[in-house]
């Protein structure tokens, strides 16, 4: 097979590989199973031709730690795709993007200001930089038992408070697919000299059509960490950082970037991300188009269930919604949305998260298949019995989460601390050791470095009496929890 120019040019990394592919040189290297020679046969069976474009890191295939050809190439036509001065893919995910782009912006004891709630590779980035963290309470949403997403003014508020803060990181859209006001964060944090970064783990199908939130580049994010893996056409694990304007070095992110990659990134990894790249540039649109499409037929579909109740954006806050990602209330119903997940599941559909309240179908471009109607089937005929069996609805109790913890401790020192266990009722003065949330709010009440509280303990046993699930403690019945020790 020949490669030709126009397919080469636009996906330079998977060119090059069929074109070594096609070149059928005898591999004398990496990786030890020759290109599916010698591979366990039923792995072979199922991998078929992509055992053959396993391959390693070669003069012809570039090298992702220092890009000079078709990486490079592929790299910048990912920044061009997304409006960015620099993208640098990430082969250990939006966990290893987010974690660079708080390295690149912060020095060690720079303060970093962050929703309460930020993914735990947010943590992991606190640690490997030995950055200081500063939290704000995202809104919250009753009904749904879900947060929503921070204000604007809680950001300029925090900031006021704490003239040291060097980065605000925001998660956005987070899980539910409700987006931050990035571009009036943006301008709060540009007018003092701090730089703007956003998890956008959910959101690499943004800035595509105007039917979806605006993508954090386009809100004026300085950084932002992609998983292109979760929406769009990539492999899981294959991830994006983009960087732009002036305020962070690209230079430091290559650096950090490098840092933070094996010396045997996948190719197949990579390809998948040139490839999704590809695709996104030629069909951004169609694709969020139809990812909404194939959503609102699951909408209509809930909304004809009475008892049910989807997200809708009216329910945000003000927050706009991306309305790929398709929440749905079954509380009214008598059934936690962990039990309309195993029925779901019982009836072949899986779905992306479950919690007290909640299901949330994540919906992609991927959803206009005959599949997925069949899906949708599926979907209504268990919603139906769930209505036909309703249930008394379970009194949710609304209890004031107790203020923010003072910190005893950075996360790394906590990190390389030794820590016991002590009985939770015993544990006022410790400096905590582990995260404890409780679903809902599914807000930490504690985290790693915090010291606990007399009000913080009376709050865990209530709510443990209450029989909400606790998420984050090595011991779950929260008969003991983990400390610093003294
Ligand atoms: C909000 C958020 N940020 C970051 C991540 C980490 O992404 P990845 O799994 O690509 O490392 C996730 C993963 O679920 C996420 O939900």
């Amino acid at each position: 097979m020949r490669i030709d120019k126009e397919s080469s040019s636009k996906m330079p990394l998977l060119a090059a590989m069929l074109q070594y592919k096609h070149e059928d040189v005898y591999p004398l290297h990496t990786p030890g199973h020759k290109g599916g020679r010698g591979m366990q046969r039923l792995l072979r069976q199922e991998l078929g031709a992509g055992a053959q474009l396993d391959v390693s890191l070669m003069s012809e295939l570039d090298d992702i730690h220092e890009p000079v050809s078709c990486i490079k190439e592929a790299q910048r036509l990912a920044a061009v795709t997304y409006g960015s001065d620099a993208c640098f893919w990430a082969v250990n995910g939006t966990t290893q993007a987010i974690q660079a782009m708080l390295m690149t912006a912060l020095r060690p004891g720079e303060k970093v200001l962050l929703p309460r709630n930020a993914h735990r590779s947010v943590a992991g980035g606190l640690i490997l930089g030995d950055i200081e963290a500063v939290y704000i309470q995202p809104e919250y949403n009753c009904e749904f038992g879900i947060q929503t997403q921070v204000t604007a003014a809680a950001v300029a508020q925090a900031l006021e408070n704490d003239r040291t803060i060097r980065a605000v990181l925001l998660t956005s859209p987070n899980y539910y697919g409700i987006a931050a006001p990035i571009e009036e964060i943006a301008a709060i944090c540009h007018q003092r000299g701090v730089v703007l970064l956003v998890d956008e783990a959910h959101g690499p199908h943004l800035g595509f059509s105007s039917l979806l939130p605006p993508s954090a580049l386009q809100g004026g994010a300085d950084a932002c960490a992609q998983s292109t893996h979760k929406l769009l056409g990539a492999m899981t694990q294959c991830s994006m950082l983009h960087v732009q304007g002036a305020r962070l070095d690209l230079q430091r992110a290559a650096d950090v970037m490098s840092l933070l990659t094996t010396t045997s990134p996948n190719y197949l990894l990579m390809a998948s991300l040139d490839a999704a790249r590809c695709q996104v540039q030629q069909h951004g649109k169609e694709m969020a188009e139809a990812a909404l499409q194939a959503a609102v037929k699951l909408r209509n579909l809930c909304w004809r269930q009475p008892g049910l109740k989807v997200l809708e954006e009216k329910d945000c806050g003000g927050f706009v919604l991306d309305k790929t990602k398709v929440t749905v209330n079954v509380s009214a119903l008598g059934y936690t949305g962990v039990e309309a997940g195993d029925l779901l599941r019982q009836a072949g559909v899986a779905v992306e998260l479950v919690d007290t309240h909640n299901v949330l179908f994540l919906i992609t471009y991927a959803d206009n298949t005959e599949d997925y109607d069949a899906a949708l089937e599926r979907i209504e005929s268990v919603f139906t019995a769930m209505r036909e069996n309703k249930r008394p609805r379970r009194q949710q109790p609304s209890v004031q989460v107790p203020p923010v913890a003072q910190s005893g401790m950075g996360l790394r020192q906590v990190f390389n601390s030794g820590t016991t266990d002590v009985k939770l009722e015993d544990a006022a003065g410790f400096i905590c050791g582990e995260q404890i949330s409780f679903y809902p709010p599914g807000i930490p009440v504690l985290l790693p470095g915090e010291i606990i509280t007399q009000a913080i303990i009376d709050y865990c046993r209530y709510m443990k009496a209450l029989g909400l699930p606790v998420s984050g403690p090595a011991d779950s019945s929260l008969q003991r929890i983990r400390v610093v020790k003294k």
